[in-house]
Order: structure tokens, then sequence, then C-alpha cells
């Protein structure tokens, strides 16, 4: 399929009643817009029309169709798009709203586009907290397909800034409602029979699912083989080389630090990871701006928040 790429100047509108009608109404009409969540902006349409679902592709430079995440308002909304088993029932009560996606099995009446799905069994359901999404998709009606609302492959945005940096005259509007608080896309996991499967590391770490569910949680993708962005050995990437588990930056290396340490920037002196989880993608945005040639950034540790740091760092840096 070809897309064309028209080119739109792009409305920056400040979150609030105003701006909240005017994007519905664009969703109404099929066309994507930049809209805050608590993990990381997205560009979000409506999931049920497989030209605004091809318009989010078009928009974003991404060469094939992916599934994406279907976003909704409440669990009403949700139950009418996936089988709920009792262990996704557990999580959603525990995790929702909130950066939890489950992949679970999609009804045969769900209305979704099959762009949405990329033909799967199985769609990606997220109940975000952030109130300018919900607010989106109570006011459209709507269940919202939503990628990060960046170029393909380039650093996720977690400000409006981002967005309009990577994508000004590709959408017709951004929605405005300042860094978001979490900073690093939503965990994903696909609950199975006797154990979740962690599809993607994010803000709900695994001792979380485990806690919640009394059921191990085991990594990578299993028998669902999908060669998705986010997965991909290289996402998230600055165009300068980035070295990881750097502790002393060299001449030409813009150091992002983690904890008390001589750096250009730091994600957390108090080498507090959550404070790091929401500063990455800025530190990276900057860093890529800056004069320097590349990126250095020192090591983080692993546990909890800090797995989906280092796994979004990985991809920086391949
Ligand atoms: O925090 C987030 O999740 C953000 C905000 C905007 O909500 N969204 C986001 O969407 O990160 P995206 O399109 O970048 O990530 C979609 C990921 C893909 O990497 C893919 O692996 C997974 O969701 N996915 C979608 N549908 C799936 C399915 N049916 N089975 C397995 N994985 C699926
Ligand atoms: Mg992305």
């Amino acid at each position: 399929m070809t897309i064309a790429n028209p080119v739109y100047s792009t409305k920056f509108c400040r979150y609030g009643a105003e701006a909240l009608r005017e994007a519905a109404l664009l969703i109404r009409a099929g066309e994507p817009v930049a809209v805050p969540t608590e993990t990381v902006y997205g560009l979000a349409a409506d999931a049920t029309d497989s030209h605004a679902v091809a318009a989010i592709y078009s928009a974003k430079g991404r060469p094939s169709f992916n599934p994406l995440i279907v976003h909704v308002a409440d669990s009403d909304m949700a139950r009418g798009l996936a089988v709920f088993s009792p262990v996704a029932e557990t999580l959603a009560k525990r995790f929702w709203p909130g950066p939890l996606t489950l992949v679970l099995p999609v009804r045969a009446d769900s209305g979704l586009s099959p762009l949405v799905t990329a033909g799967l069994p199985t769609v990606a359901l997220r109940l975000p907290a952030h109130p300018a999404m919900r607010a989106l998709i109570r006011e459209s009606g709507r269940p919202l397909a939503a990628p990060s609302a960046n170029r393909s492959g380039a650093i996720s945005p977690t400000r409006a800034e981002h967005v309009l940096a990577s994508l000004d005259g590709r959408v017709r509007m951004v929605l405005d409602e300042g860094p978001t608080s979490e900073g690093l896309e939503s965990t994903i996991v696909a609950p199975e029979a006797g154990c979740i499967r962690l599809l993607r590391p994010g803000p709900v770490t695994a001792a979380m699912l485990e806690e919640a569910t009394g059921m191990p949680v085991i990594l990578g993708k299993g028998d669902v083989a999908i060669e998705a962005p986010g997965q991909l050995e290289s996402h998230y990437a600055p165009s300068k080389p980035v070295r990881l588990n750097v502790m002393r930056a060299e001449a030409d290396q813009y150091m992002i630090g983690f904890g008390l340490m001589p750096c250009h920037i730091n994600l957390s002196p108090e080498a507090d990871l959550r404070e790091a989880g929401a500063n990455l993608f800025a530190a990276l945005h900057i860093a890529d701006a800056s004069a320097a040639a590349r990126i250095a950034v020192a090591p983080i540790p692993t546990d909890g928040i800090g797995a989906a740091i280092n796994d979004r760092l990985k991809r920086a840096a391949a």
C-alpha cells in the first residue's frame, strides 16, 4: 500500500476543554492527534478506522504495519474488545488505570481495524492513568490506537516539544500537558496458563506482577513471533553513537550520569530509579542535540524499574 505524506501546519495546543473538543473532532474525522499519557506522548487515532490507523504509520514513517496498543477509557470498553481470563481481571483491577498493557484474545465482534492487531488473534489493551488521554477517548467515543508520537525508530517523546521536533508538519495537532510522569513506555504482558509472559519491561515491574498474581513472570516473546518496533534490537535511537556503563566520559562524549558523579546531565543524583526513568528520554534528546560527537551513559542498576531503563538503553546503543 502506498500512503501519501501530506504536509500539515501542526497546531500546538495547551490541553484544556476547547483543545480537547477540537482533538476529538479530528479523531472522529480519522486524523491522528498527539496526546500525553503518563508514560510517553502517543500518536492517537480511531482504532476502529483502518484509514486512521494507516495515517499513524504514515505520520511516523513506519515502514510496515505492526500491532499497536489500543487505549480504553474504562473497563467496560476493554471488555467489549477482548476476553479477560481471571488473571487478566486481577491484573486490570490492580494496575489499571496505569502503565500496564495486557495482551488478550481479541473478541470477534470488537470492531477494531485489522491493522491494529496486524492479523494476530490477540489485542494489546491499556487503560491509561493520564486524564488527557482518557478524556480524548471519552470525548471521541472511540478506542484509540497509539504508538509513541515520534518518527519511527527515534527517541520516544516525554514532552510535547519532543513531539513537535519529530512530527512537525506530519500531524495536525499536538496536545501539550507538560512532561510525562513515568517517562518509559508501559509494561506489556500476556497472561498465560500458569505464568505471566513479560513482553516489554516498563514501569510495572516483574516483582509487582508476581506479587499481584502469585504467578511466575517469564521473560520473552514465547510463540507469538512478532517483529514490532520497540522489540527491535535498535530503537529509541539517538543519531549519535551511545556507549553504556561508562564511569568516566571521554572528551568527545556527552555524559549522562546516575548518582553523584561528574556528568553533563544527571538522571538522578540521588540514584532513584523511578526518577531516572522519568528523565531518561529527555536526557537522550538533550544529549543528541548537544555539540558532543558521542553519548556516554553511566551504569544503571538492573533491579526494579532499572530493568526497563536498561532495556531502552540497550536498544538506544544497538
Ligand atoms: O506506554 C505505552 O505503551 C505507549 C503509550 C503511547 O501508551 N505506547 C506504545 O505503543 O509504546 P507502541 O506502539 O510503541 O508499542 C506497541 C507494542 C509493540 O512493540 C508490540 O510489541 C506490542 O505493543 N503489541 C501490540 N499488540 C500486540 C499483540 N497482539 N501481541 C503482542 N504484542 C503486541
Ligand atoms: Mg515507540
